[in-house]
């Protein structure tokens, strides 16, 4: 073997060992990215919830406050308050009325479903009873939820529509 090729396999083995040690620290970092996200995720630290249940995952939270976007046809900031510097909004800020108001919608919704829904659930349309869920604030979103009544505005309708007119939209009557 010339001195030459031997150098040549030395070094050819010596960049497959730093491609291993390369793929081993990415490997390494991804494993405790991936762990970090994963805690945090897991144990959001909400500041100032007094009817969603403390340990709601963010996941959770998520799907109600874009419920109540989706109800009231409003975008967050109609209930959260800008934040001091201006950019953004401070969630756990209980400044703006609407998102007071909203409090107590939500728990007239538990009110309702749990303590007079859940009393004839036996004797309604099993159609509308969703998979059941125990945890309090899960009642918000069964049988009358802010869509019931919001159907996409902050102010429902509370008169019903007119009646159509007399005769109109009557086929007109062969003399
Ligand atoms: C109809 C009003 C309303 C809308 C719209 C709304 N929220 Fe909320 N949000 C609330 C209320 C009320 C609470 C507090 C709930 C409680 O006390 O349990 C809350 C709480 C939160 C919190 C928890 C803050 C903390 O740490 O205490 C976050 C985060 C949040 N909302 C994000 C959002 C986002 C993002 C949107 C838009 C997609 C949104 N909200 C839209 C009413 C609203
Ligand atoms: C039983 C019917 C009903 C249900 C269910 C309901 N609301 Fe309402 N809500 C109303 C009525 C009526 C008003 C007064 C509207 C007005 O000012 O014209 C109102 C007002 C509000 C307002 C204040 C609007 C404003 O700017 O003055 C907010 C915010 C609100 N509701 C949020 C909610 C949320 C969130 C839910 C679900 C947790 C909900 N509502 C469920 C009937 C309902």
């Amino acid at each position: 073997m010339s001195e030459h090729f031997a150098k040549k396999i030395y070094f050819r083995h010596k960049v497959e060992t730093m491609k291993k040690s390369v793929l081993i620290t990415i490997g390494v970092c991804i494993a405790i990215f991936s762990l970090q996200a994963f805690t945090t995720y897991d144990r959001p630290e909400w500041k100032n919830l007094h009817v969603l249940p403390q340990d709601i995952s963010k996941d959770g939270l998520d799907s109600v406050m874009h419920s109540f976007t989706r109800s009231l046809g409003v975008k967050c900031g109609y209930c959260h308050a800008r934040s001091d510097d201006g950019k953004g909004l401070n969630f756990p800020s209980d400044a703006k009325p609407e998102k007071q108001i909203a409090r107590k919608m939500m728990e007239m919704c538990i009110d309702i479903n749990k303590n007079h829904f859940v009393q004839i659930e036996e004797a309604m349309d099993k159609s509308m009873v969703p998979p059941s869920d125990t945890t309090a604030s899960s009642y918000m979103l069964k049988y009358v939820t802010c869509y019931t009544c919001h159907h996409g505005s902050p102010h429902p309708d509370n008169k019903p529509p007119m009646e159509p007119e007399q005769g109109m939209g009557q086929a007109p009557q062969p003399k």
